[in-house]
């Protein structure tokens, strides 16, 4: 597997365009896997722009959210996204969590467990500082098993003999996850592979909100000249779910894993 710069996030907006939807739409299936009860204070680690804090408040009914990411960037969209709501955002890094023990009532990484250099440190932390009895979950694209959002585009890219890998899909996979939760002794853990769907107005929004911000994926195809970029693009139109009023539709997928923090006697 070729080494690859992991992406930075620094640009709300682009990040809202490219991945916010998607983020949503797993987000919500995510939280229909998770059935948590409603008035908890969580922690969103990794909550970036806030497109998944923001369902904590609207479809979990969360009492308060503190969310924490190292981009400020991110978290400037997060502020005015999240204004109406009683969230917190704070700079820092999932590894060492700036938070006093038993601080929170479930901890939640979204989207975030494939960029950490050490997940079960990441995991542990959020262990500490949830309650017993408390949940930890997490949710990531299906990398390995062809989930990803971008997959179409990377398929047609290899076809091309180029290969665009995403960060971390070892720490992608529900064995993993699996393995880390209970490696930390947590509790009454269940997993779930998710498909999550989504349409596109038309090809042309596919395909732009793809490419649109630097990634390894859409790096990989700017580096084509401009007539193997119009092959590729071409070629891909055809093969893409197409409705008849022109929607583009496609299935990504998700991993998710919960336990509980066990109650301490
Ligand atoms: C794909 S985004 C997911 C954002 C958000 N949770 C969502 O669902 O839309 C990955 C996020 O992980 C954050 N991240 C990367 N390294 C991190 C770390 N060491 N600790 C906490 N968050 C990190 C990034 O800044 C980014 O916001």
């Amino acid at each position: 597997m070729p080494q690859h710069e992991p992406p930075k996030f620094f640009d709300g907006g682009g990040y809202e365009k490219m991945m916010g939807r998607w983020s949503q739409a797993a987000g919500q299936l995510f939280l229909d896997f998770l059935e948590p009860p409603r008035g908890l204070h969580w922690l969103d680690v990794g909550c970036g722009n806030g497109a998944f804090t923001e369902l904590l408040f609207t479809e979990a009914g969360a009492a308060k959210v503190t969310g924490v990411d190292p981009s400020d960037g991110l978290l400037e969209t997060a502020k005015v996204r999240l204004q109406e709501h009683d969230a917190e955002l704070i700079v820092g890094d999932a590894q060492t969590l700036p938070f006093a023990d038993q601080e929170f009532d479930a901890a939640v990484m979204a989207l975030v467990i494939n960029f950490l250099p050490d997940p079960p440190k990441a995991v542990s932390e959020m262990a500490r500082v949830v309650r017993p009895g408390g949940t930890l979950s997490s949710y990531i694209w299906d990398i390995d098993g062809g989930g990803f959002t971008m997959e179409p585009i990377r398929v047609s890219l290899s076809g091309l003999g180029i290969e665009a890998p995403v960060t971390g899909p070892d720490k992608a996979r529900l064995d993993y996850m699996e393995q880390v939760w209970r490696s930390l002794g947590l509790e009454d853990i269940s997993s779930t592979r998710m498909e999550v769907p989504l349409i596109y107005e038309d090809f042309e929004d596919f395909w732009n909100s793809s490419i649109g911000i630097p990634n390894s994926v859409a790096n990989a195809v700017k580096s084509l000249s401009e007539s193997d970029q119009s092959v590729l693009k071409e070629g891909l139109r055809k093969t893409m779910a197409t409705g008849s009023d022109g929607s583009v539709s496609y299935a990504a997928a998700i991993n998710a894993t919960q336990g509980r923090v066990p109650q301490r006697t």
